[in-house]
């Protein structure tokens, strides 16, 4: 194992908010004293009345609450109470040439109050829940702090789902109302999302959703239903400009977000207003080390979580500004990132392995016809970054001389949780390091138990956390019964992260990836359940198996097992079908990479299909298939060996 110590780079160490000694310091007084801890933090945020009750939570049974006595409006965080001259927003366009925009917080503050307005007299209430179908444009974070102000939850459906993925999400949260766009571009591809929505309601919940509000943005022409459909441009100018924000308790829903799970369909992660804020806000300060007038750049989606907390809540709460790109990294070329880089001046910038990878392939030259000087902090997120990658993000861009944050979180628990402190914490390329404040990380066996380290000692296991921090989820919209079974019954009283990890001599921590069956695509999970219902849907289809693999780029990659109906023959068009159908019903993201089609699929004598062999056979590894003694019909093995070997 790389075990390579990289110091704090000199630069970073001396102009830091936390030395490595500080860190360690409070975080012992985080774990020691909780209580005293947080209440120091409340000043972050502009509180409507401030809490007297920090933590008050249990795992068993799952009750979760932070400052819940307090009162305050998040998007009020956001906008109100910064300079309204600042710069909130740069946004890039897809394609480099395109016109840019600069928003400030005074415009950004009018933005939100007039689109609040235009919700409410759409018919949106306190507590309802919008969904957002957007764009990477200004106009989604107006969307989410438009909800905010006025106290409804926004659902946000990242813009690469599917009409049918859609229909799902607007029904599991019955959600009446949804913001969107035109289109969107990426890649110099236009994207319908307008007409995706169309086929959602068309389809499925059009009795259900009311109002449709939508952003122009390409300018492409859209149908518009005439009673359900407002332009947002047309509404603008005709509500007031200024909105109070609703006063919200601490422990008010601020959002869903859906995730992928091992089982069934994708869950309703919810965050609600206090913890979640102050989570986004402190870890952002902290892990970033923000510094006012830096220009910050993180390239996810508003679509997942790292979006909601370090493009909108965290660095917007922070005052901070950010850099918003609609395209993606290697359109028109590979240097794209880079050239955003030096045209804008970026100091902070954070992504995800796979897009490192995904440019890595073309060289350094790309990276080095670019002036990349102003950077000050490098991070990564969504997966485990290969000390190859790190090294060549450490090396090509950052010259050997910037921090490096590799940030292991998700999207129940709101913000970073394991993750170095860029003036404190030296690093290795690969592990995430140390806990942040709050943060009580513990491996344990099959068991439950948790393993003990003995100082100098290497250990690993199942990644579960012991006490809850404000950021973290509290429910699963509309089912906590869900909540409960899904991440405290496992090891019961224990928050279990489905994640692998070790934790090293030196006490670092290296997550190895998730234990149960979610892929991690690109950065992004992805339900095997959820891959295979979809290719179930298919007529020709009788049963299918989803596993992942290990990908150069992705990291991971679907790779699925189908077997058909009796009498229908294997064929390109078939496959190209099969892809469809799973574009079809969840997104692009979802569609396999390998389709395999077999006669059968291993199963023991219950019937229950060994994925641990389907997992084998997928990396080509044949030689360490296990046991294969216990299956129904063992010759099924040397078939799918042929199959595997054969394309
Ligand atoms: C899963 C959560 C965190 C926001 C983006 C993904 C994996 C995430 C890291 C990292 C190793 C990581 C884990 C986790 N993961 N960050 N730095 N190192 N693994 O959020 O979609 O909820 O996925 O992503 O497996 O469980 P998500």
């Amino acid at each position: 194992m790389t075990d390579t110590i990289h110091p704090v780079p000199e630069a970073a160490a001396a102009d830091t908010r936390t030395t490595l000694a500080q860190y360690h310091d409070r975080y012992a007084r985080s774990i020691a004293d909780p209580d005293g801890f947080w209440r120091e933090q409340l000043p972050r945020l502009d509180w409507l009345r401030t809490p007297t009750v920090m933590g008050n939570w249990s795992w068993d049974p799952v009750r979760i609450r932070w400052f819940e006595d307090g009162m305050l409006n998040a998007a009020a965080n956001c906008l109100d109470r910064h300079d309204p001259a600042a710069t909130a927003i740069v946004w890039e366009a897809d394609a480099p040439g395109a016109p840019g925009r600069r928003i400030s917080y005074g415009e950004l503050l009018e933005d939100t109050c007039r689109m609040a307005n235009a919700l409410v007299a759409l018919g949106v209430e306190r507590g309802d829940r919008v969904t957002i179908y957007m764009p990477m444009i200004p106009e989604a974070a107006v969307a989410m702090l438009a909800c905010a102000r006025i106290g409804a939850v926004h659902s946000v459906v990242f813009g690469g789902f599917s009409a049918e993925a859609i229909a799902g999400r607007l029904e599991d949260a019955d959600s009446r109302f949804v913001i969107t766009a035109d289109e969107g571009r990426r890649g110099g591809k236009t994207v319908p999302l307008k007409a995706c929505v169309d086929e959602a309601l068309d389809t499925h919940a059009t009795a259900q959703v009311e109002a449709v509000l939508v952003v122009r943005h390409t300018g492409g022409k859209v149908a518009m239903h005439p009673d359900r459909d407002h332009w947002w441009h047309e509404l603008r100018s005709q509500v007031p400009a200024t909105c109070t924000p609703e006063p919200m308790n601490a422990e008010d829903p601020l959002f869903i977000l859906y995730t992928s799970g091992s089982t069934g369909k994708p869950k309703g992660v919810l965050h609600t207003t206090a913890g979640y804020l102050l989570w986004a806000n402190l870890t952002f300060e902290t892990v970033f080390d923000y510094k006012a007038g830096e220009l910050f750049w993180c390239t996810a989606d508003v679509g997942w979580i790292t979006g909601h907390s370090y493009i909108v809540y965290g660095p917007l709460s922070a005052g901070a500004t950010i850099l918003m790109f609609e395209g993606i990294p290697s359109y028109p070329a590979s240097d794209r990132f880079w050239q955003v880089i030096e045209k804008h001046r970026v100091n902070i910038f954070y992504t995800a392995p796979t897009a490192l990878r995904a440019v890595m392939r073309d060289g350094d030259a790309p990276v080095l016809k670019h002036d990349l000087s102003s950077l000050r902090l490098l991070g990564t997120v969504g997966e485990p970054i290969n000390p190859e990658a790190w090294n060549w993000y450490d090396r090509v861009v950052g010259k050997g001389k910037l921090p490096i944050v590799d940030t292991w979180w998700q999207t129940e628990t709101g913000g970073a949780l394991i993750t170095p402190l860029p003036g404190a914490t030296p690093t290795k390329p690969g592990s995430a390091t140390l806990p942040f404040y709050g943060v009580q990380p513990a491996l344990v066996d099959a068991e439950g138990t948790i393993i003990p380290r003995a100082d100098g000692e290497e250990i690993s296991g199942n990644l579960v956390l012991l006490a809850s921090w404000p950021g973290q989820a509290r429910s699963l919209h509309g089912d906590h019964e869900r909540f409960t079974q899904t991440y405290f019954t496992t090891y019961r009283g224990k928050y279990f992260t489905s994640d692998g990890a070790r934790q090293d001599k030196d006490g670092y921590w290296w997550i190895t990836g998730r234990v149960d069956d979610v892929i991690n695509v690109s950065g992004h999970r992805m339900g095997t359940a959820e891959v295979e219902s979809a290719l179930v849907a298919h007529q020709d289809v009788a049963e299918a198996a989803v596993v992942g693999f290990p990908h150069d780029i992705k990291g991971q990659a679907i790779y699925a097992y189908v077997t058909l109906n009796a009498g229908i023959p294997a064929s390109d068009a078939l496959l190209a079908a099969l892809r469809a159908t799973v574009r079809h019903e969840i997104g692009g993201i979802a569609v396999p990479d390998h389709i395999h089609i077999t006669p059968g699929l291993p199963k023991t004598r219950s019937g229950k299909i060994m994925r641990r062999i389907l997992r084998k056979i997928a990396e080509n590894d044949f030689a360490s298939l296990g046991d294969t003694s216990t299956l129904a019909d063992p010759s099924v093995v040397e078939a799918l060996i042929e199959g595997r070997l054969n394309r």
